[in-house]
């Protein structure tokens, strides 16, 4: 039944003023719940993105962190081979990921990205068939707004049409980033009534707002200076809906809807509309500066012959929701761009590895894993020691949100870069593999190979990145990132469990002088998230010395400072 309140001649002050009717105690719980939900995330998380890739951490090499915006196509490809002659490729490092600044300033004819015209003269789809007979994947960056952090176009809005350029170029990784984003509006339009026509007719199907049923917050408020004299107002920041469940059509097919709007508030507007509960269509509506009080949007949407059922709600209540949608909406663009490629190809489908980049701003790990494949949870990384610090401090406590699919990101590997010590070096890629980290590189793989073209194994950054033992840590297909179980705020003690029954265990000195740690194997064991068996023995295997060592209980050693040890245990 609809609630009917009499307020005679409200302007743009009609919703607040319709809040203060009934001063009933649910009107007051609906408000503290609507106040608390403005800050956190109300968007249904109940599925995965599933996209049947990343079910172990991506790995590759970046163009961002050493290059930032110098680079081009050659470069690019230089890498690849480069990745390809050191054998990085075959320790799993496969995507070879260009970051911002690949592409001009300028859409194509057709509305779609395109190269930077000078530095990448040949192309996307071109690189990306050259690097792919090299076996490696190619990858891509714009951002969910309107220019990518390098003030370059972006997708925010161009979903569609960018996810099907990626897929049609071969593209297999894809970061969005977000710079220039523009959160969807928590505010809904007020409705006075819904019409539905078919192309070329002015013959409507109307839906008056006394026959729709309301929920949570939406009321009907009485206008007079509207043709139907009311309008349904509390669509706003999910707090309510207005639903008509017997809407004629006398055919299957397109109808223009027409929605007639109560024009309020100088700020934009978004609605939703379901339609038999399976199409949902999502518009968003100007602010207005009008001097007439009633406005028309109209949108397309399909109806099916007989009775139908439209729903109108505004799922936003916060700006989590926003994002949670906007990153859900490229998600479900990039996995219908592939599908259809592959059919209208008639070649196998290339999925694409779905990286969300947005800091951590709107808690990601929260709703990520129905967005995507991975999502940063912090601010940018620097070549610097605190930096590592910083970001390792925030995802390690982020453990449970981790698995196959759908990753932490702790952001790509400074590993080579800046002026690390050796130590602090392999501190940083321990700690990312004993995190389940994406492993994507971000220094020069060139200088790996000599000049006679054989691959310098001696190098230190190299050993480190190809450290296989560790590298599997990483990759274990129980995709479970460590728990930190003990800590004094400078000597960290982790644990990740790994397939048969065998987990990974680090001790981390985060002082500068070296430290003695010791932990017992039994405490271990005990713990319910470890399914390693009790035993009178275990092997245990230094994953940087590569000697294994049989251990009744303690483990016990010398961490350098800035240092790790980090060994792969079983039980015997
Ligand atoms: C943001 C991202 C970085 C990088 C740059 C590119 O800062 O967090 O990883 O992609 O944009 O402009």
């Amino acid at each position: 039944m609809s609630k009917l309140i009499s307020v005679a001649l409200l302007g743009a002050g009609a919703a607040v003023a319709a809040k203060l009717i009934s001063g009933n105690r649910n009107k007051i719980k609906s408000a503290a719940k609507k106040a608390a939900n403005l800050t956190k995330l109300t968007y249904p998380v109940n599925s995965k993105y599933d996209n049947g890739v990343a079910l172990t951490p991506p790995m590759g090499w970046s163009s961002w962190n050493l290059f930032r915006n110098r680079i081009d196509e050659n470069l690019i490809y230089e890498m690849g081979i480069a990745l390809k002659k050191s054998g990085l490729l075959d320790c799993g490092y496969q995507y070879l990921n260009i970051d911002d600044c690949w592409h001009s300033s300028m859409r194509d004819k057709d509305g779609r990205l395109q190269g930077d015209l000078v530095t990448f003269p040949s192309g996307i789809k071109n690189l990306v068939e050259r690097v792919n007979e090299l076996g490696l994947k190619l990858g891509i960056y714009t951002s969910n707004g309107t220019l990518t952090c390098e003030d370059l176009p972006a997708s925010l809005g161009y979903e569609a049409v960018d996810a099907n350029t990626f897929a049609e170029w071969g593209v297999e990784y894809f970061k969005y980033d977000f710079c220039h984003n523009i959160p969807i509006p928590k505010t809904a339009p007020n409705i006075e009534k819904l019409t539905f026509s078919l192309q070329g007719s002015s013959e409507v199907t109307e839906c008056k707002a006394d026959d729709a049923i309301l929920s949570g917050d939406a009321v009907i408020v009485k206008d007079d200076s509207l043709p139907d004299g009311k309008y349904i107002t509390g669509l706003s920041a999910n707090a309510g809906s207005c639903e008509w469940l017997n809407v004629y059509a006398d055919k299957d097919g397109e109808y223009n809807l027409t929605l007639c709007i109560r024009k309020m508030k100088n700020t934009d507007k978004y609605i939703e509309i379901l339609i038999n509960g399976t199409d949902i269509y999502k518009t968003t509506l100007p602010s207005t500066k009008s001097f007439t009080p009633d406005g028309k949007h109209q949108i397309k949407v399909n109806l099916k012959k007989g009775t139908n059922t439209v729903k109108l709600y505004n799922p936003v209540a916060s700006k989590q929701d926003s994002a949670a949608i906007q990153y859900t909406n490229m998600g479900k663009e990039l996995k219908r761009a592939t599908k259809e490629f592959a059919q209208k190809s008639g070649t196998a489908e290339k999925p694409i590895v779905y990286s969300i980049c947005e800091w951590g701003r709107n808690f990601p790990w929260k709703w990520g894993k129905q967005a995507g494949n991975l999502w940063r949870t912090t601010g940018d990384i620097k070549p610097v020691w605190p930096s590592v610090l910083a970001i390792y401090e925030t995802n390690i406590r982020l453990f449970k949100h981790a698995g196959p699919g759908g990753w932490n990101d702790p952001d790509m590997l400074e590993v080579g870069n800046g002026k690390f010590t050796i130590e602090e070096n392999k501190s940083h890629f321990t700690l990312w593999c004993m995190m389940a980290a994406p492993l994507i590189l971000g220094n020069d793989i060139r200088t790996f190979i000599k000049s006679d073209g054989s691959v310098d194994t001696e190098n230190d950054v190299y050993k480190i990145l190809s450290n296989k033992e560790l590298i599997a840590v990483d990759q274990d297909a129980c995709g479970i990132q460590c728990r930190r179980i003990k800590t004094n705020g400078m000597h960290d003690v982790l644990v990740k469990p790994l397939e048969n029954k065998e987990f990974a265990v680090c001790f981390f000195n985060k002082a500068s002088e070296p430290f003695v740690m010791e932990h017992s194997l039994k405490d271990i064991v005990f713990r319910p998230f470890v399914e390693t068996p009790y035993a009178k023995q275990y092997s245990v295997r230094d994953l940087w010395s590569g000697e294994t060592e049989i251990v009744d209980n303690v483990i016990s050693a010398t961490v350098p400072g800035h240092g790790v040890r980090a060994f792969r245990v079983k039980a015997l």
